[in-house]
């Protein structure tokens, strides 16, 4: 039989899809999964495409071309390892195994230093776009060696989203950097999620808004500035009936807890750790977990009832909440790719930010249009710190401020939390204010703790006796 250009283990949602998509390019797939009612499913939706699977995994790893090509797509976690165990003795030098979950950077790291005597390339890549994305083109954020990344690039180029600048993957960078990379992405994807249900929250509590309504906003909005994939679906949940009960939306009997899976939180950790302020997405995971306590909210929501207070029209409120949504997903690139420019700087990723803000363009989950500007300012300059030091997109934000206060102003009005919105607001504030209020803990430590300080006419470090 004609070996196959490309393996897959893993045979759920995402692994068979991706097997398909590559299959619709003319790319030859083997597949396996210990679970044989997966294969079977490949096989039936891969009939008249160039799919097969194998019964063992040495059948596997025997059925492909050298170098192998391998993508693991199974949970994160101890499964990777115990699949790396079991393929390992089957593969040889110059053979590259992927790892396309979620997997926690160092994790990947410890995985890629424990292959390094046998040659196999290790690729931690983030595969980001879910079931759809997976069918018809995701973004792909693969890390490890360019020499692996060369071997596979014809093949990852095929099937990848494709956007008016080329197909959604690059090398974004060496050893767990990709993964890191799509930690960063699912950070951004909570802060903007969160925003988005502080935005509807106003929408519907302050400005009357009904679902059809909600779905008019939505749609609107995703056909100017704030055109995005997050968005673009938001307008649709609107819209779709409970199927238990058609005459209600679906919507309104989902309930208001937010589930997580620990990336947004891998990358608040992160960011705590190198000192990078991500206050959008540490907050944005702050509110899933105050989300969970649902009775305790109910219980408090009796104590005081609450009339809506509002010092401006619906349409007014409709416009000043366009601007704030923009502002927050603003903010809250500026600050996942802040960090993820520090930790390419921390751990020797060497990525290109440009190239990341392209390659996230389509497939993923936060495309948005945004991601032009923030790609130009990248390109203008590589090493840009923060974008805030952009002044093109510093007065994009700049411009919007007084909407966002209005907007937060009004939800304040009437007990709305919008902890993302309002940290988006603190952290420009802060971030643009060159002299700030911090000399004033300095001079604290200084006295409780003799911790010294810094002056603003002289180099070094002074201490004084306090009184
Ligand atoms: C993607 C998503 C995906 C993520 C889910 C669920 O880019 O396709 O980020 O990888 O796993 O969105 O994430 P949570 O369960 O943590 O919300």
């Amino acid at each position: 039989m004609q070996k196959a250009q490309f393996g897959m283990i893993g045979l759920g949602t995402m692994g068979r899809n991706l097997v398909l998509n590559m299959a619709d390019h003319g790319i030859a797939v083997c597949g396996y999964d210990r679970n044989t009612d997966q294969q079977k499913r490949l096989l039936e939706e891969g009939k008249d495409k160039p799919v097969q699977t194998a019964a063992t995994m040495q059948a596997f790893v025997e059925s492909l071309e050298t170098p192998r090509r391998i993508m693991m797509l199974v949970p994160a976690g101890k499964i990777v390892d115990a699949v790396i165990d079991e393929i390992k003795p089957f593969l040889q030098a110059g053979d590259i195994l992927i790892d396309g979950g979620n997997s926690h950077f160092t994790d990947t790291d410890a995985r890629i230093a424990r292959l390094q005597d046998t040659g196999i390339h290790f690729t931690g890549m983030g595969v980001s776009g879910g079931e759809d994305g997976a069918r018809l083109g995701p973004s792909m954020m693969p890390g490890g060696n360019k020499d692996g990344y060369a071997e596979l690039k014809n093949i990852l180029e095929k099937i990848a989203a494709q956007t008016d600048e080329g197909p959604c993957v690059t090398f974004v960078g060496n050893g767990s950097a990709g993964h890191y990379t799509k930690m960063v992405h699912n950070g951004i994807e909570y802060a903007i999620m969160q925003l988005i249900s502080e935005v509807y929250a106003i929408l519907k509590n302050v400005g009357g808004c009904d679902n059809d309504q909600l779905h008019q906003v939505f749609t609107n909005w995703n056909d100017g500035a704030l055109q995005s994939f997050l968005v673009e679906i938001t307008a649709k949940v609107f819209l779709q009936p409970d199927d238990v009960d058609a005459t209600k939306r679906l919507v309104d009997v989902i309930l208001d807890r937010a589930a997580q899976k620990g990336t947004g939180m891998w990358t608040s950790e992160s960011a705590l750790e190198l000192h990078i302020p991500t206050p959008a997405i540490d907050e944005a995971v702050a509110a899933r977990d105050l989300s969970a306590y649902k009775k305790e909210r109910e219980i408090i929501d009796g104590f005081t009832p609450t009339t809506v207070i509002t010092a401006i029209d619906k349409e007014q409120l409709i416009q000043v909440l366009h601007d704030a949504l923009y502002f927050g997903m603003a903010v809250s690139y500026i600050q996942g790719l802040h960090l993820l420019q520090t930790a390419s700087d921390t751990y020797k990723y060497e990525i290109n930010m440009a190239e990341v803000a392209r390659i996230w363009k389509g497939g993923c989950i936060i495309r948005s249009v945004m991601l032009n500007d923030i790609r130009k300012a990248y390109v203008n300059n590589a090493t840009l710190k923060n974008l805030l030091l952009n002044k093109t997109f510093y007065a994009l934000l700049e411009e919007k401020r007084n909407a966002l206060v209005t907007a937060l102003k009004t939800g304040m009005d009437n007990k709305i939390g919008m902890p993302v919105l309002s940290s988006s607001l603190n952290y420009f504030d802060m971030f643009s204010t060159g002299r700030s209020g911090s000399n004033l803990i300095q001079a604290q430590r200084d006295f409780f703790g003799a911790h010294t300080y810094e002056r603003i006419d002289k180099e070094g470090n002074f201490h004084t006796n306090w009184n």
